[in-house]
């Protein structure tokens, strides 16, 4: 299939929209990372989905809604924290797990009885959705197990050919995935850190239940797996990412780069100066190592606060080495 190359301009976003509307697929920039997106009530959209991530069947996808109206149709029920958690943080980078109206969406949601729900911030994604009128399934816009995508050359890298449309409009505010949190049951959990920190969340539902095994390598595949998504590798690049964590993580970073490397092997070191520029740059810098044939990614963990806390989930899960 040849794939469109699309332009933030009302003839494109409509141009989109219409493509979606016929079952298409349109990969889109939010304000977290880009989406590959389908008409959620077209089941033979969705299963493009799965197929042009190779996506496993198992591992359910969010749905972007442009109206807090179109909810009605989705779950069964939003209770308090749940509104006040949408009454602070949507539009933005925040997805909320609710119990699914029954018989429902079973495909986009792998038969379960709960249902991610976002409603997204950046202009270009809003313009769809309102567009369109109808929820719009998006994981994000990478093959499956590979870096998320933040940029038009690394989605048009992996996807061209696979979808009909892809916006040429990169991801400038988070570069992270959104913050999933269960408010199914009465305790609010998180499910994946990412662009909402967990202190703004706390701050407006209180204590929220943290997974023991948030950021723990999974290779120990006996552990209670909290989310779907989780027990798959993940934002992995081709090159081995090094991850030193600890009082002594520059340290010892340094000295594997001298003492562990042969003098052969291409070696990229990732500094940021802020956390926010480390959650903008990350996903991209993994696919730039890729495109020049880095072999190794020295990086440092970062700490558990604010957006650290997604990025250090991403990096545990990307790691093939972590050093402490
Ligand atoms: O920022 C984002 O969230 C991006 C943009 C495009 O919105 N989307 C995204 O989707 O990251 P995806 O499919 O890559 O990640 C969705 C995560 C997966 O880990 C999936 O297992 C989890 O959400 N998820 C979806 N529905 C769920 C459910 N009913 N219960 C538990 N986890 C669920
Ligand atoms: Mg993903």
């Amino acid at each position: 299939m040849e794939t469109l190359v699309l332009k933030n301009n009302s003839a494109d976003i409509e141009k989109s929209i219409q493509i979606l509307r016929c079952g298409g697929l349109v990969v889109f920039p939010t304000e977290t990372v880009y989406g590959i997106g389908a008409c959620a009530e077209n089941d033979e959209a969705v299963r493009g989905i799965f197929k042009a991530k190779e996506r496993p069947l198992d591992n359910p996808l969010i749905f972007h809604i442009g109206d807090v109206s179109l909810l009605d149709d989705l779950v069964l029920e939003v209770n308090e924290n749940a509104r006040k958690l949408m009454d602070k943080f949507w539009p933005g980078g925040l997805t909320l797990i609710f119990k699914k109206k029954p018989g429902v969406y079973d495909l986009a949601t792998c038969g379960l009885d709960t249902i991610a729900v976002r409603l997204p911030d950046s202009e270009i994604a809003r313009e769809i959705l309102v567009g369109l009128g109808k929820p719009v399934v998006a994981p994000s816009a990478n093959v499956s197990g590979r870096p998320s995508g933040t940029r038009f050359v690394d989605v048009f890298d992996d996807l061209e050919g696979r979808v009909e449309a892809i916006f040429d409009e990169d991801i400038l505010e988070f570069g992270l995935e959104s913050t999933v949190v269960d408010v199914s049951g009465e305790e609010v959990k998180l499910m994946r850190p990412g662009a909402v920190s967990l202190e703004e969340i706390e701050a407006v539902v209180g204590k929220v239940v943290v997974p023991e095994n948030l950021n723990k390598k999974i290779a120990d595949e006996s552990e209670k797996i909290i989310s779907p998504g989780m027990k798959y590798r993940h934002y992995t690049p081709r090159a081995s990412v090094i991850l030193f964590e600890g009082d002594d993580a520059g340290k010892l970073l340094e000295e594997f780069r001298k003492e562990k490397l042969s003098e052969e092997s291409k070696v990229l070191t990732l500094e940021f100066a802020t956390v926010e520029e480390a959650s903008r740059e990350m996903f991209a810098a993994f696919r730039r190592a890729d495109r020049e044939g880095i072999d190794y990614i020295l990086v440092e963990a970062f700490c558990d606060e604010g957006l650290g806390l997604g990025l250090k989930n991403r990096l545990y899960k990307a790691a093939s080495k972590i050093i402490s």
